[in-house]
């Protein structure tokens, strides 16, 4: 393989999103910012092909990108690149693995019934709905080794009460579900599966109340975690001291203060819970 050939394989599809160039060359208009509408991936553009539960593409409101629905085949392969992924990340030396399955993502597809109009053995009723996540989660339990925690991130309401969609009962159903195939951990987010959804309120600790919900009516010991408005650190031990969730998740504060869990453990009188590089300990 020759080397720019081997730069391309290695970064993807196109073989030119990693890298970043400082500079637009003469006569080429500049890209788009990755992230937005204009970057979504279409096989006219050299993107991917989408595949999901169902044909149906996620109804964008500009052209959406033709979905393909995956047929058995198709299915068997997706556990095999989770396997695969497992694999990788237990090679790599990462702690946890955690199994997406939230935010309207592969598997929530197949879980939701917004997304998922399959009549075949992935399709239908609850059972088959969860199908696929569980052979997920049981393939990378079983890559990932008995030594190391495998969480699930799950989306508990798809906020859309007017319609069939995936709602706290299922999700309670479901915790327990992962928990036999080999989850330790639930991680309670929401939402993500269409564009109706009505989101009833977004504040501190905004989706709390659903980790508690599958927390409190888990039949099996499956760990629970909450996210979403975690800002502090007194809120996420309040959080687990008082038995709401097992563990708190923090995302966007870490954007702001990528030194958080520095601050946390001085906010809590745990420094000696963070170990601080030989180089900086003089600073502390
Ligand atoms: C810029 C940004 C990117 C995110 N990307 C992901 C993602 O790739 N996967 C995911 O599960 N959640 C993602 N999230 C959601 C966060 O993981 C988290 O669930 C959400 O922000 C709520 O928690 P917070 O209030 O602590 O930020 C993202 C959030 C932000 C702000």
């Amino acid at each position: 393989m020759t080397r720019s050939r081997r730069l391309r394989s290695s970064c993807g599809p196109t073989g030119r999103y990693p890298v970043s160039s400082s500079r637009t060359p003469a006569g080429k208009p500049p890209r788009p910012v990755p992230g937005t509408a204009a970057t979504r991936s279409r096989p006219t553009r050299a993107g991917w092909e989408t595949v999901g539960a169902t044909a149906a593409p996620y109804p964008y409101d500009d052209e959406p990108p033709a979905t393909n629905r995956l047929d058995a085949d198709g299915i068997a392969d997706v556990v095999e690149s989770f396997r695969e992924g497992a694999r990788r990340a237990r090679e790599a030396g990462f702690e946890i693995a955690e199994v997406h399955a939230a935010h309207g993502y592969l598997l929530h597809q197949f879980l939701s019934p917004v997304t998922n109009d399959r009549d075949d053995e992935y399709g239908g009723s609850f059972r088959n709905r969860t199908r696929l996540v569980r052979e997920v989660t049981a393939a990378v339990r079983d890559e990932f080794g008995d030594e190391k925690p495998v969480f699930v991130r799950i989306s508990a309401t798809d906020w859309l009460d007017d319609r069939d969609s995936w709602d706290v009962e299922q999700s309670v159903r479901l915790a327990d579900d992962l928990s036999d195939a080999g989850a330790d951990l639930i991680d309670v987010s929401s939402g993500g599966i269409h564009p109706d959804q009505d989101v009833d309120w977004v504040g501190p600790n905004y989706q709390v109340r659903f980790a508690e919900r599958i927390r409190e009516e888990r039949d099996t010991d499956v760990k629970v975690g909450a996210v979403g408005g975690i800002t502090t650190a007194e809120q996420a031990d309040a959080l687990v001291r008082n038995e709401r969730a097992d563990l708190a998740f923090v995302g966007r504060k870490f954007l702001r203060d990528p030194y958080f869990p520095l601050h946390a453990a001085a906010d809590l009188g745990r420094e000696d819970a963070v170990d601080i590089p030989v180089q900086y300990q003089r600073g502390f």
